[in-house]
């Protein structure tokens, strides 16, 4: 069963009831939804891909202040963000083992791949991310954070690379395993962002940090 938050410009699918991400700000959750389990769901996900394909628009800019470094980012129009979480806590015995050995190395390597190669497919930045407690510790959650030149580039990644494909199948795998009794719980939380809703600052970082990877050279 999976559910999508509501009331918030993205929108997120949840493989079960509880949120995380930023949909805990959510006005609520739905009820169970139809828009999954085929590829394009994603896009039947946002109200507003009915009516708009949410292409990039205009140019995104880079400024570099000469007196402080400091370098400015301004996308273009339709950046897409998404945030892809996982959440292995409640997982023990077999289903634990078929997730850390069968899932996630391939999810390791597909982070890999956009963080180091995604560039020229439209990945402007890619990072895979463990949940801390507060003092530090690893918790058994982590999420994916990536942003894109377009929910078209997202889509087309998700759905033909060999990357995100064996992610899929893994899943499918262990989903059919599991049945009702998986306790592994995922979200992707897509948002598709208006040109000046945000920008984005390094100082003192290398040409590689986050989106300075989209300079030419
Ligand atoms: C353990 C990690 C992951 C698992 C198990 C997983 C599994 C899946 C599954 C089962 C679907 C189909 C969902 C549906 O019913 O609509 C899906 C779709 C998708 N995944 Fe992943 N995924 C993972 C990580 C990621 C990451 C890290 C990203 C991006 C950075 C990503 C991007 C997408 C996108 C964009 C779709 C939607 C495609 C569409 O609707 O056309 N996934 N994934």
């Amino acid at each position: 069963m999976w559910w999508r938050s509501d009331g918030l410009p993205g929108r997120a699918l949840f493989s079960s009831d509880r949120t995380d991400g930023v949909s805990v700000a959510a006005e609520k959750l739905s009820g169970e939804i139809q828009e999954h389990g085929y590829w394009g769901g994603v896009r039947d996900r946002i109200p507003l891909a009915q009516t708009d394909r949410l292409d990039p628009s205009g140019e995104l800019s880079l400024e570099t202040d000469p007196s402080t470094g400091l370098v400015t980012i301004r996308p273009h129009g339709n950046l897409c963000l998404i945030r892809s979480g996982q959440d292995w806590t409640e997982t023990d015995g077999d289903e634990r083992r078929m997730y850390l050995e069968d899932v996630e190395p391939l999810l390791h390597a597909g982070m890999d791949f956009l963080r180091d190669d995604g560039l020229e497919i439209g990945c402007y930045a890619n990072r895979y991310l463990r949940v801390t407690t507060d003092d530090g510790v690893e918790t058994d959650k982590s999420f994916g954070m990536s942003w894109w030149r377009s929910l078209e580039d997202l889509e087309t990644w998700s759905e033909s690379h060999p990357t995100h494909v064996a992610i899929f199948r893994a899943a499918l795998k262990y989903l059919s395993t599991m049945g009702l009794d998986a306790r592994l719980r995922l979200y992707h939380e897509v948002t598709v962002t208006e040109a000046g809703q945000q920008d984005f600052r390094y100082l003192g970082c290398h040409d590689r940090t986050g989106m300075l990877r989209t300079r030419p050279s």
